[in-house]
C-alpha cells in the first residue's frame, strides 16, 4: 500500500508539534544530544533522523554522552553479543545519571521493541527514561517530554500496528558525498534465525516519488554515492516495483553511483540483473547473503532458495556486469549444521568467489522458530568452523583482488588516510574495495582515476593519475 500525502504528513506534522512543546519547556537552555549508533546501516539511517530530530527539539549536538542531556542509543537485536555491548554499556551511564538527575536516557531501535528487553531495561535499569522502537520515530518528542516531566515510558507497540515510520521527519546527514536512503522498512521473510520482522514488523515500501525526490536532492547537494536501504530491497513495490525505481533513479542527471542492500536470493529477478547491467550509475556491486552452502540448512532456515539457484543468479550477475563484486553473509553454527553441511558452505565459497564475506556465529534469538530446534552445535566447533570460515574467505577475497594490480580504477575519495600519512589518502571503487593512493590532491569527496599498484585481499594501494 502506497501512503497518501496525508498519512505522509502525519508522522513529521505530528512529530513537529511535539518538537515545538519541547523547546518550549527547554527555553532558554540549548542542552546536549548524544547518538549512539550499533548494528546495521538501517540504523546508521535512522540516527540520522534521531539527530535531526533533537535538534528540532532544541538540542544541539554532541559526541560525547559524558556532556549530554539527552542521550538516544540506538539498538541492534541481530544477536546476543550487540545486546550484551549495550546493556553493559547503559549499565555504566548509570553514574552519569547520578552526577546529572535531568539527563534523559532513551532505548531506540531493535531491542527497544523486544518485549522482555523493554520490560528488562524498565525493572533493572532505572536510569533509562523510556523506550522507543523502530516504529515509533516519530513519537520520540512526545516520549521526551514526558521524561522531561519525571515520568517513564515503556510501551509496547505491536509492529503490525506502525503507521509510516519516517516520512516527513528531520534529517541530519552525517555521511558527506555518501548518503543512505531507507526505501522500505520491515521485512516478511521470517528467516528462522532472524528477529527482524518481529522487532521492525511487516515490510512497507516508501512512495516512489518520495525516494526519487530524496535522491534528487541529494545528488543536486553534490552527493557522489547512494545506497538504498531496506532489509529486503528486492521485494520493494510501490508504482513501480525495485528494478522500475532503480532504472528512475538511474536517469537523475549527474555524476553519482547507486548502490542498494540488502537484496535476498529468492527475490533477485531478470529485470533487476538487467537494470545492473545495463545502468552505469549503479555500482557494480551486490550484496547477496547466502547464509549457508548447504540446502538442507537453507531449507531450515525458510530462505526458499536452493545453492544451485544462488549459483545461477551469481552466473546471470557477472555475465550481466563484467566485473561486479559480489559480498556475502554467512552464518556457522545453525542448529542441526553437521560438518558435512559446513564443507558444502566452504566449497561454495570457493566455487563462488566472493569479494568479501561478513560471517557470524548463530545466535539463538528468543522468539524465533530457530531458537527451539534440535542440535545447537557446541561453542568450541563453532569457532573453529568460523575460523576455517574466515580463512577460506580470505582467500576468496586475496584471489578477487589481485587482478585489480595494473588497472586503473575511479576511486571515490572519502578521507586521508588513517595512518596520517601525507599525501596518501584513502577512497573505495565503484565496486566497494578500499583503496590507499598517493596523490597532491587532499580533496575529499571528488572521483580520482587511480592506478592499481599492488593489490592485498582487503585494501588496494596505487596512485593517483594526473
Ligand atoms: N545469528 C547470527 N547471525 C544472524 N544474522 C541474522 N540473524 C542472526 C542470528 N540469529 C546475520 C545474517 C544476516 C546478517 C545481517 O546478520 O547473516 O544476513
Ligand atoms: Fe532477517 Fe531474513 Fe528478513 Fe533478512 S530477509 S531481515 S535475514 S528475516
Amino acid at each position: 500500500m502506497s501512503l497518501t500525502d496525508c498519512e505522509r504528513e502525519d508522522a513529521g506534522a505530528s512529530f513537529l508539534r511535539d518538537a515545538a512543546a519541547v523547546r518550549d519547556r527547554l527555553y532558554p537552555r540549548r542542552p546536549f544530544c548524544s547518538v549512539l549508533t550499533f548494528g546495521c546501516q538501517q540504523n546508521e539511517a535512522d540516527s540520522e533522523k534521531l539527530r535531526g530530530m533533537a535538534l528540532e527539539m532544541g538540542y544541539q549536538l554532541t559526541d560525547s554522552p559524558e556532556k549530554a542531556d539527552l542521550i538516544l542509543i540506538n539498538t541492534c537485536a541481530i544477536r546476543e553479543h550487540a545486546e550484551l555491548k549495550v546493556l553493559s554499556i547503559i549499565g555504566g551511564y548509570k553514574h552519569l545519571r547520578e552526577k546529572n538527575p535531568e539527563l534523559i536516557i532513551g532505548v531506540c531501535g531493535c531491542m527497544a521493541a523486544e518485549r522482555h528487553r523493554a520490560e528488562q531495561l524498565k525493572m533493572r535499569y532505572p536510569q533509562v527514561s523510556f523506550v522507543l522502537e523502530p516504529g515509533e520515530l516519530s513519537m520520540l518528542a512526545s516520549r521526551v517530554l514526558t521524561a522531561l516531566s519525571g515520568k517513564r515510558s515503556f510501551l509496547y507497540t505491536d509492529p503490525a500496528d506502525f503507521p509510516h515510520p519516517t516520512e516527513g521527519l528531520p534529517q541530519k546527514r552525517i555521511g558527506g558525498h555518501r548518503a543512505w536512503v531507507s526505501i522500505m522498512y520491515g521485512c516478511n521473510n521470517f528467516c528462522t534465525y532472524c528477529i527482524v520482522p518481529y522487532v521492525r514488523g511487516r515490510e512497507k515500501s516508501r512512495p516512489s516519488e518520495a525516494v526519487i525526490a530524496e535522491v534528487r536532492e541529494l545528488v543536486c547537494s553534490g552527493v557522489k554515492d547512494i545506497t538504498l536501504l531496506g532489509q529486503n530491497v528486492n521485494s520493494y513495490r510501490s508504482d513501480c516495483d525495485f528494478a522500475d525505481l532503480l532504472a528512475r533513479l538511474a536517469e537523475i542527471p549527474g555524476d553519482f553511483l547507486l548502490r542498494f542492500m540488502t537484496s535476498h536470493p529468492k527475490d533477485v529477478s531478470p529485470a533487476l540483473i538487467s537494470v545492473v547491467g545495463s545502468c552505469p550509475k549503479v555500482a557494480p556491486h551486490f550484496h547477496l547473503p547466502l547464509q549457508s552452502g548447504s540446502d538442507a540448512v537453507l531449507k531450515k532456515m525458510n530462505r526458499h532458495y536452493d545453492t544451485e539457484g544462488y549459483l545461477a543468479t551469481v552466473r546471470a550477475l557477472r555475465e550481466a556486469r563484467e566485473g561486479i563484486s559480489i559480498t556475502s553473509d554467512i552464518i556457522v553454527g545453525f542448529p542441526g549444521e553437521t560438518d558435512a553441511d559446513f564443507e558444502a558452505t566452504l566449497s561454495l565459497v570457493r566455487e563462488v568467489g566472493f569479494d568479501m564475506i561478513y560471517s557470524f556465529i548463530y545466535s539463538p534469538r528468543k522468539g524465533t522458530p530457530a531458537a527451539e530446534y534440535p542440535g545447537p552445535v557446541p561453542s568450541e566447533v563453532a569457532h573453529e568452523r568460523m575460523n576455517r570460515l574466515l580463512a577460506a574467505a580470505d582467500e576468496s577475497a586475496r584471489l578477487r583482488a589481485l587482478p585489480y594490480a595494473g588497472r586503473i580504477c575511479r576511486v571515490l575519495v572519502d578521507s586521508p588516510s588513517r595512518d596520517g600519512r601525507a599525501g596518501i589518502m584513502s577512497g573505495r571503487t565503484d565496486t566497494g574495495k578500499l583503496v590507499h593512493f598517493s596523490t597532491g590532491n587532499e580533496t575529499v569527496g571528488r572521483f580520482a582515476s587511480v592506478k592499481i599498484e599492488r593489490a592485498e585481499a582487503f585494501a588496494l594501494y596505487g596512485t593517483e593519475m594526473p
